[in-house]
């Protein structure tokens, strides 16, 4: 018995932003943002809200599946439209989920990592024998970002890299086939708070706190090192612990940050490049959404084949990362 991933779906906004015209609002060019990271285009929300992307993915991934089963939902985001409810409420209230228990969780681009993760560990519980909480038959795990939001769009070092989109996976217990193999999520100390975002709060005349902008700061060389270094140890933790090498594996999902982490973990684990998928042209990095987006695609054409081999990699704030294993 095991959690299989029985579907996936993806959404994006339709306003499409390709560098050149990035080249109008900052100092940057296409060529350099092509060669440092890989990506051409993204998509921004001019009018979909986070909730609209969420629903669209979920749609896809939920297919003509009943929503009464649906037990759990689980969305990992760090743009939700609103602090409460949570999006995890809203997409239950949206797409009439009746029995599914919802609430979201924020690891940043690992954020997807991590919701399946929860949604294996909860599964297996509550099918354990003796089990004293919920039964999760069917769990839906969403990635949603309207990362436009929060992006500096006057800072050359991020405004080039983020975009909006969302990704779903719909996950069942079966009863014969193995799925989800083995995963491996671990955090790390962000001592040089090199990746952060602050929250604006409404002016309290008793709060002692200072004012703090409510936008994206990082510190791009020192994420890169963090990313290639925190890949290299969740990957081999989740071969690991599956009993695999990396030769076994048909396809690697990672997260879509910047091409040169791609290419370094294909060649740090002596990989050929076609192996891993890389979506990042067309949509730059969406955060919690990129890896089920990124799963979407490599699904859809046509790559995976039942019985194949998945690694899902993410890294991201917090700092985070993790990766896991499971068969088509
Ligand atoms: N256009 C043109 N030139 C630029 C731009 C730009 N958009 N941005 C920076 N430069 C310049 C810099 O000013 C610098 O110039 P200098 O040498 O004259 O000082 C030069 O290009 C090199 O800058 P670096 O920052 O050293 O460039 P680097 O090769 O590190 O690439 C990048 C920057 C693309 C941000 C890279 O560091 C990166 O991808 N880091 C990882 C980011 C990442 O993965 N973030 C997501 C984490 S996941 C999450 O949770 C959000």
């Amino acid at each position: 018995m095991g959690v299989i991933i029985k579907e996936v779906g993806k959404a994006l906004p339709r306003r499409v932003v390709h560098n050149t015209e990035l080249e109008k609002l900052i100092d940057t060019n296409n060529e350099w943002i092509m060669e440092r990271t890989g990506i051409e285009e993204r998509r921004v929300a001019e009018e979909e809200k986070a909730l609209d992307l969420a629903a669209a993915a979920a749609r896809e991934a939920l297919g003509d599946t009943d929503y009464d089963t649906i037990d759990l939902l689980i969305v990992a985001t760090v743009t939700p439209d609103m602090l409460v409810p949570s999006m995890g409420a809203l997409l239950k209230k949206e797409l009439k989920l009746a029995n599914a228990v919802a609430f979201d969780i924020n690891t940043a681009c690992s954020g997807f990592l991590y919701g399946l993760w929860m949604a294996e560990a909860l599964m297996k519980n509550g099918a354990a024998e003796g089990s004293h909480t919920n039964h999760i038959g069917r769990a839906l795990v969403v990635g949603v970002e309207r990362l436009s939001r929060i992006v500096d769009w006057t800072d050359r070092g991020t405004s080039i890299l983020f975009g909006d989109g969302a990704g779903a996976a719909l996950l069942e217990m079966d009863d014969k086939k193995d799925g989800i193999l083995s995963s491996f999520m671990k955090n790390y100390d962000d001592e040089g708070d090199v990746l952060t975002c602050g929250m604006e709060y409404l002016k309290n005349p008793f709060a002692k706190d200072e004012d703090v902008k409510q936008c994206l700061r990082m510190h791009g060389t020192k994420v890169f090192k963090f990313a290639v270094n925190a890949v290299g140890e969740v990957m081999d933790e989740a071969l690991k612990r599956a009993g695999l090498t990396p030769d076994d594996i048909d396809h690697y999902i990672p997260h879509q940050a910047n091409m040169r982490i791609i290419t370094s973990a294909a060649q740090r684990f002596k990989q050929p490049l076609e192996k891993f998928q890389v979506s990042i042209n067309g949509t730059g990095n969406v955060s919690a959404a990129s890896v089920p987006m990124a799963m979407h695609d490599c699904y859809r054409s046509g790559k995976i084949k039942e019985g194949d081999l998945v690694m899902l990699v993410g890294f991201g704030g917090g700092l985070s990362a993790g990766a896991l294993i499971y068969r088509a």
